[in-house]
């Protein structure tokens, strides 16, 4: 018997022997019962309650836990495939900078890589640079077209992407701009938002937006849509990281109601990258 039953059990009997207490009728034989046991009965009860709650209370807490737990290393696991898979795919002469939270998660960069290698010569613009743009950049070096072209409103990351491309041997396909943010009008409003020549863009198949940060502020990466939408080839795919943010997953509904052309395309991943098309 369970816990939970026998608690149920002794809760039941407790009960009988309270109802035929009461109306005075003889329990066993000439057996009765006193006022005294009668409270000690019903203290007794109302303890093995408190028990009970406080039992199942922690149980709830412990599967819950252990479903996290659960959930944590099969992502890890995920996140660990990626990075055999870009290792695999890429064969880069020098280790990758390590992953972190500012950085896209691996399972992430081996969709990108996929992405790239499934198109032709693609145009990819990002926004945000980073270990992203490294990957990008040897993505394109192997397959031999193509090319990167990303914005980083901090003169410093620019600096050290452009760096980590060098060591890497990919400035060739992949160049990160100094973009610093100003004021760009978007609707009626002015957004802090890259200072980048729109209209000297070539058409883009692949668009990752993973900047300005949000501490910029609110829905800082809305802009990027309304402003780059004409450059968009049809088909192409659109990334916006950090999707598990309630920022991020705000923009992307209005972008989804700003653009009907826009379909969202599933990415089921912790990372919570949200990847729309242009149809
Ligand atoms: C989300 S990060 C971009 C990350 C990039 N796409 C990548 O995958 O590595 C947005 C901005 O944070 C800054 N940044 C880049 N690397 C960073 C780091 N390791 N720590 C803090 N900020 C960083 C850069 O200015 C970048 O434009």
């Amino acid at each position: 018997m369970t816990y939970h039953a026998s608690v149920r059990l002794a809760l039941l009997v407790l009960a009988v022997i309270l109802v035929l207490s009461f109306s005075g009728a003889p329990l066993i034989g000439e057996w009765s019962i006193d006022v005294g046991t009668l409270f000690f009965l019903a203290a007794f009860a109302v303890v093995v309650l408190g028990l009970e709650r406080r039992y199942f209370k922690s149980m709830r807490k412990l599967t819950a836990d252990i479903a996290t737990l659960h959930a944590d290393h099969d992502d890890t696991v995920r996140q660990l495939e990626g990075i055999v898979y870009l290792y695999a795919t890429l064969q880069p002469q020098l280790p990758l900078p390590p992953f972190n939270k500012a950085t896209i998660k691996p399972d992430f960069a081996e969709r990108l890589v996929g992405e790239l290698i499934s198109r032709e010569a693609p145009v990819v613009l990002e926004l945000g640079s980073g270990i992203s743009t490294a990957i990008a950049g040897l993505t394109l070096k192997k397959v031999g077209a193509g090319q990167i072209l990303s914005y980083d409103h901090e003169d410093k990351y620019a600096g050290l992407t452009n760096r980590l491309l060098a060591q890497h041997k990919v400035q060739d396909v992949a160049r990160v701009t100094h973009a610093p943010l100003k004021a760009r009008r978007v609707g009626d409003k002015d957004w802090d938002w890259y200072d980048i020549d729109v209209s000297s863009l070539p058409m883009i198949d692949v668009l990752l937006v993973d900047g300005p940060p949000r501490w910029v502020h609110e829905l800082a990466r809305y802009p990027a849509l309304p402003l780059l939408w004409d450059k968009l080839k049809p088909g192409a795919m659109i990334y916006l990281d950090d999707g598990k943010r309630e920022d991020e997953r705000e923009i992307a509904r209005r972008w989804e109601v700003e653009y009907p052309s826009l379909e969202r395309v599933p990415f089921p991943s912790r990372s919570g990258v949200i990847a729309f098309r242009k149809t």
